[in-house]
């Protein structure tokens, strides 16, 4: 889809062209898997793929929402934003207006707006869709509605930096308030602040980054499908962040934290006594593991060592498996046929869980045969066919 078509379907909706067309991508995470709200780091790369945001002001005082995958239409008073409900699509972009105002008392929608969106992220495929739909939001709407002149950042923002982890804060406090997905701050990170061949090592306690090159000679990430929808809302993604306060509040009865990820693995075999809920425990284990592994991982890519990269990828999935059990059936089973590979040197499965993608370091030599054996070894077990994407790592948010 270009960018032209985009602005013809814009015209056949609204009878006029948008006057800005935005796009925030989607990601993939290296390592450091369900880290960010315990305070750890990880390791995302914005993808090629994303989320397309073109928009026009009206007349009308409404704010009217399409999309080109959607068939629902939302028509909503620019003095009546609230969410709405039966898991409506547009809450991923209502939220990010109400929250924009409520951030900043100063902001004002001075008139009603036509969007249209498009989106080529996979849907449900754990490769943050929804982020990149609320980061193109943000990045739309807090030019929209800062009061500001046309050379500086909305509401003051110093440096670009700042304002794109504004931008991926109000696409968090979205998901939280508007989706119920109580999310950490990764996936709208990755979507505001990513940099093509780069990955991003975000520390998501204090939003510090540093952009790590991912140029790897004769080796590709290559991204496989489950097409078994992930259910990030089904509640078992919240139950893990309760279930991890809880092992913080037994923990700090012998050694007072804030974040599971502030423990060191010689930490870790000191205060695991104190946590007396064994799935608690069980949970606390692969967070204290997982930060260790990719600070462990981010070294090894710095000096080229991808093997042990690799290795580190595949020990995550096993500790995701066994401790934190947000694999199933189908991710374990593409993992487990990658691993078995000769050209593979590390698969795991990326982003929330319970479905979606894995995410593999494969030598170009293998693609083929990955895909080849990957994909029947998983049709056999799960009768489902996998998808293959070779993955291509793009910049983050921006206005075309
Ligand atoms: C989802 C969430 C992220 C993160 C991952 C697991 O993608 O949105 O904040 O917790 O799961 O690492």
């Amino acid at each position: 889809m270009t960018t032209q078509e985009m602005q013809a379907a814009f015209e056949e909706a609204y009878g006029r062209k948008a006057e800005k067309i935005f796009f925030s991508p989607g990601r993939v995470n290296l390592i450091g898997e369900h880290t960010d709200y315990n305070g750890g780091c990880v390791f995302p790369c914005a993808l090629s793929f994303g989320a397309w945001l073109l928009i026009a002001k009206n007349a009308d005082g409404v704010l009217r929402f399409r999309s080109m995958n959607m068939e629902q239409v939302y028509e909503i008073k620019i003095d009546a934003i609230a969410p709405q409900p039966n898991r409506a699509w547009c809450n991923y972009a209502l939220g990010c207006i109400d929250i924009i105002k409520r951030r900043h008392p100063d902001a004002e929608l001075q008139s009603g707006y036509d969007l249209l969106y498009y989106g080529n992220v996979p849907a449900g495929a754990g490769l943050s869709s929804s982020a990149a739909m609320e980061v193109v939001t943000a990045r739309a709407f807090t030019e929209e509605m800062a009061v500001c002149d046309q050379d500086s950042l909305p509401f003051g923002y110093p440096d670009e930096k700042a304002y794109r982890t504004e931008l991926a804060l109000i696409g968090q406090a979205c998901e939280h308030e508007y989706a119920g997905v109580m999310c950490g701050i990764m996936d709208q990170c990755a979507s505001a602040q990513g940099k093509k061949d780069h990955a991003i090592y975000l520390n998501c306690d204090t939003l510090e980054f540093e952009h790590v090159p991912v140029k790897l000679d004769g080796i590709k990430v290559v991204i496989s499908n489950t097409h078994s929808p992930h259910h990030l809302d089904s509640g078992a993604y919240n139950d893990r962040v309760r279930q991890c306060h809880t092992a913080v509040e037994q923990i700090s009865k012998v050694k007072p934290i804030k974040f599971l990820a502030e423990l060191s693995e010689e930490d870790w075999k000191e205060v695991e006594s104190a946590i007396t809920d064994p799935i608690a425990k069980k949970r606390a284990r692969h967070v204290v593991g997982e930060v260790a592994r990719t600070a462990a991982a981010v070294e090894a890519l710095k000096r080229g060592e991808i093997a042990y990269f690799g290795e580190l990828m595949t020990a995550s999935h096993v500790s995701l498996r066994d401790d934190y059990e947000v694999t199933g059936p189908e991710l374990d089973a593409l993992a487990e046929a990658a691993w078995q590979v000769d050209g593979v040197l590390g698969s795991r499965m990326t982003g929330g869980g319970f479905g979606g993608c894995t995410v593999s370091l494969v030598k170009d030599e293998a693609i083929e045969r990955f895909k080849a054996f990957v994909g029947s070894e998983y049709e056999k077990k799960t009768g489902l066919k996998a998808d293959f994407y070779v993955a291509e790592i793009g910049d983050g948010v921006m206005r075309l």
